[in-house]
């Protein structure tokens, strides 16, 4: 199958760049070997009843013994980019040290990468904390955001401009969020107020990190990476349920962006929960402010949201497409977050780091067909360049993910790969969707 590519698309022999993405939990497996230490998902896993299935991530894709192999399907996609994430716990296993073996490991990585010319998007954090110092309270204590900040200025030192682009934090919002405030994701831990201090630390280590990580890498691009599902209103003509999806944007979006961009958390939230508002310490919000590269996007669904009797809650709309998460499939939503967020703010250059679907891929005869996520990535991909065409300023478009892997609290049943994984053989198949991608990119190249 192949990918319609229109003469006037934005996509057409220019150096906007299209990569695949992973994280460091997710694929790596190997979780106690050459010095690593226990993160806090190793704990989650280890609890029953977090994850489906009770799966962990001991071997995932075991990407650690299969990292070069995996490097080269990546070169036969034909991508421009790969985005992987650095696991903290092998870096630093205890307080105070650092595991050559740990840093060695991404040295050889990002070396590979280079030779191949795929250029390294490389996040520090995606989601893996040293149980130690969850120990000491992780993200609820304002000693992880300085922890954080040494471990960034570590490994900026030994990737330095190795690395095209360094992301501090991936998807604060869930960390935060679904670690502290919901309890779905490690550590598991249910507080709104939690929720809210947690993300102001995360933030606030954004940048306590920052000038470190430039001063050792300054060609690189530097910045974080959010994530954003815009909310609907359920009845547009009920005030009420337009004051909901307002007031859910507020949490989910403007929390994160705002004090990025602007320096200031959104007054709504102080206004109708002022027990949610965290310890904040003076000259916290200049830090977090510091101007950045550029902001990387992770967009996959929208939410419908109605008034509720404790405050917005999700609507499911009967009769419309939805991917193997249960996510609705929304590509206008898409370009209308863009086009709004670019309006609202003042933002950097903008990256689209994670987009795609799970879906529920079978193995058959060799092949996987997944026409869904083939119509999935060009619909959202033709999103991607409306927002474009009315001006948004996007450089570049990570699928995720390059393959099928640990979906957190889902476990391995829910597959976003473009390669499939069979866990019992750990053989990699490109999935229908993985081919068509491959033609997209060599008919961009070829014209
Ligand atoms: C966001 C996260 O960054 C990634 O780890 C996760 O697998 C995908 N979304 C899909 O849920």
């Amino acid at each position: 199958m192949s990918f319609a590519f229109p003469e006037s698309s934005p996509f057409r022999h220019s150096d906007f760049i299209f990569g695949v993405a992973t994280a460091s939990f997710q694929i790596e497996g190997a979780n106690q070997e050459d010095g690593r230490c226990e993160s806090i998902w190793d704990r989650f896993c280890a609890t029953p009843g977090k994850v489906a299935n009770g799966d962990d991530g001991s071997v995932a894709c075991d990407h650690y013994h299969r990292w070069e192999q995996d490097l080269e399907l990546i070169a036969e996609l034909g991508v421009d980019a790969y985005r992987l994430s650095i696991a903290w716990p092998r870096i630093m296993p205890q307080e105070g040290q650092v595991n050559q073996k740990g840093v060695a490991f991404y040295q050889r990585l990002i070396a590979k990468l280079n030779s191949l010319g795929i250029k390294p998007f490389v996040t520090l954090y995606h989601w893996d904390l040293p149980q130690y110092l969850e120990d000491r309270g992780g993200w609820l204590n304002r000693e992880t955001a300085y922890k954080f900040a040494e471990f960034a200025d570590i490994m900026t030192q030994a990737l330095g401009d190795e690395v095209y682009s360094y992301t501090t934090f991936n998807e604060p919002f869930c960390s935060a969020f679904l670690g502290y405030r919901f309890g779905d994701h490690a550590p598991g831990l249910k507080d709104d107020k939690w929720g809210f201090q947690a993300a102001h630390h995360l933030l606030l280590a954004h940048g306590l990190a920052l000038p470190k990580m430039r001063e050792n890498a300054p060609k690189a691009q530097h910045g974080i990476v959010l994530n954003f599902a815009p909310a609907y209103p359920a009845d547009p003509s009920n005030p009420a349920d337009v004051a909901a999806a307002d007031f859910d944007e507020q949490q989910g979006i403007h929390w994160f962006i705002q004090p990025l961009v602007e320096g200031t958390y959104p007054e709504a939230i102080r206004q109708q929960q002022p027990l949610w508002w965290p310890t904040i310490l003076p000259g916290d919000l200049e830090l977090i402010q510091q101007p950045i590269d550029f902001l990387g996007i992770n967009y996959y669904t929208r939410h419908v949201i109605k008034a509720g009797e404790h405050g917005p809650e999700h609507v499911r709309l009967e009769g419309v497409e939805r991917t193997d998460m249960g996510w609705e499939v929304c590509p206008e939503a898409f370009t209308s977050l863009l086009t709004k967020l670019n309006q609202r703010y003042q933002l950097p250059p903008i990256y689209i780091t994670e987009n795609g679907m799970a879906g529920a891929d079978k193995l058959e005869n060799g092949q996987v067909i997944d026409q869904q996520r083939c119509d999935y990535y060009q619909s959202h991909l033709d999103a991607v360049a409306a927002a474009m065409a009315e001006g948004v300023e996007l450089k570049g478009y990570f699928a995720w993910s390059l393959m099928d892997n640990f979906e957190w609290a889902f476990g391995y049943d829910k597959r976003f790969g473009l390669v499939y994984v069979d866990y019992a053989s750990q053989q990699r198949v490109l999935k229908q969707s993985a081919k068509y991608f491959q033609s997209f990119l060599k008919q961009r190249k070829e014209g």
